[in-house]
């Protein structure tokens, strides 16, 4: 199968599951659900769910089912994007193709369906019956860690809105960068890792994968920023440079970016060396992250 036709079956999987997941919207109180509904089915990548998935077919032939894994990282990614498009944050308009959140259901009602999709990833993972209680509560800890305020997504976040106007330095940017986006992606990894029951040594290779990866897809997410139309990305170009964000670009200009991109993507691929043929999707979405164009 080749890699487009393998990443589209495995985004259906995933959106089948998190529509099981998910309360319908005529739950009540249905607005809330509709708003969670329209952010998380407006059609992401699905990036984070698939690297957990595969993450665990590369240590183990049998896998426990690990849907609910998989979809408490979405649950929290989509979370992330509906907060970090707020007025108070980037004061995005547009989102996966259609109006964010906010647009479409006030801030009010974005700012709770945030809440409720990051409260959710965890009530789903507290549920996830097919993994074992031990490697279960790991798995909790990994997301928690990986979403918060100690190297995770939310003090990237800090950082990332402390740092804007600021003057755009090396060691700035990377600790930015590590955390907003690295930190989920590195634990997109290692969730299904653990949850498949991999070694210390499978666990290592995998954390070093997830943060090279992570790294790789972050400075081609600020190149695309500079190089691509709004109506391909899914969301307003050109947005970074305006609010004077520190990027890639901004600190080493376009061509040693994408350098750099190539490199950190090598260096993912490097990382998996030890491992089999069960991780060669692995490899092959490595390469994707610096490919893709949206
Ligand atoms: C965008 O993430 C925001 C970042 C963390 C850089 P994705 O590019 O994975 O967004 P979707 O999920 O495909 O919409
Ligand atoms: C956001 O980074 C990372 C998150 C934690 C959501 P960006 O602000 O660069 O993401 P986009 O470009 O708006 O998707
Ligand atoms: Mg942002
Ligand atoms: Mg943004
Ligand atoms: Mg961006």
């Amino acid at each position: 199968m080749t890699l487009s036709d393998y990443l589209a079956a495995r985004r259906r999987d995933i959106d089948a599951a998190l529509d099981r997941l998910l309360p319908p919207e005529t739950t009540s109180p249905e607005i809330i659900h509709r708003a969670m509904r329209y952010s998380v089915f407006a059609g992401g990548k699905r990036l984070r769910p698939i690297l957990c998935m595969e993450a665990a077919r590369a240590v183990a032939d049998q896998t426990p089912d690990l849907e609910r894994v998989a979809c408490s990282l979405e649950l929290v990614h989509t979370y992330s994007l509906i907060h970090d498009d707020l007025p108070a944050l980037d004061d995005d308009d547009f989102r996966r193709g259609r109006p964010s959140c906010h647009k479409q259901f006030g801030e009010a009602m974005a700012i709770l369906a945030g809440d409720a999709l990051l409260t959710l990833a965890f009530q789903v993972l507290s549920e996830a019956e097919a993994v074992p209680l031990d490697r279960r509560a790991r798995v909790v800890g990994e997301l928690a860690y990986a979403a918060g305020t100690v190297e995770g997504m939310i003090a990237g976040q800090v950082r990332d809105l402390e740092g804007e106007g600021q003057p755009p330095t090396a060691d700035l940017l990377e600790r930015i960068h590590r955390a907003k986006t690295g930190a989920l992606l590195a634990a997109s990894a290692r969730m299904g890792a653990i949850a498949a029951g991999a070694s210390e040594a499978q666990l290592e290779a995998l954390t070093r994968y997830g943060r090279h990866v992570g790294l790789a897809f972050q400075i081609v997410d600020d190149l695309l920023d500079v190089e691509q139309p709004s109506a391909e990305l899914g969301k307003t170009a050109g947005k970074d440079a305006r609010q004077g964000k520190i990027t890639f670009p901004a600190v080493y200009g376009l061509a040693e970016s994408h350098r750099m991109a190539e490199e950190e993507a090598a260096r993912a691929g490097e990382a998996l060396e030890g491992m089999d043929e069960r991780a060669a999707r692995l490899r092959e979405l490595a390469e994707f992250v610096v490919r893709r164009t949206r």
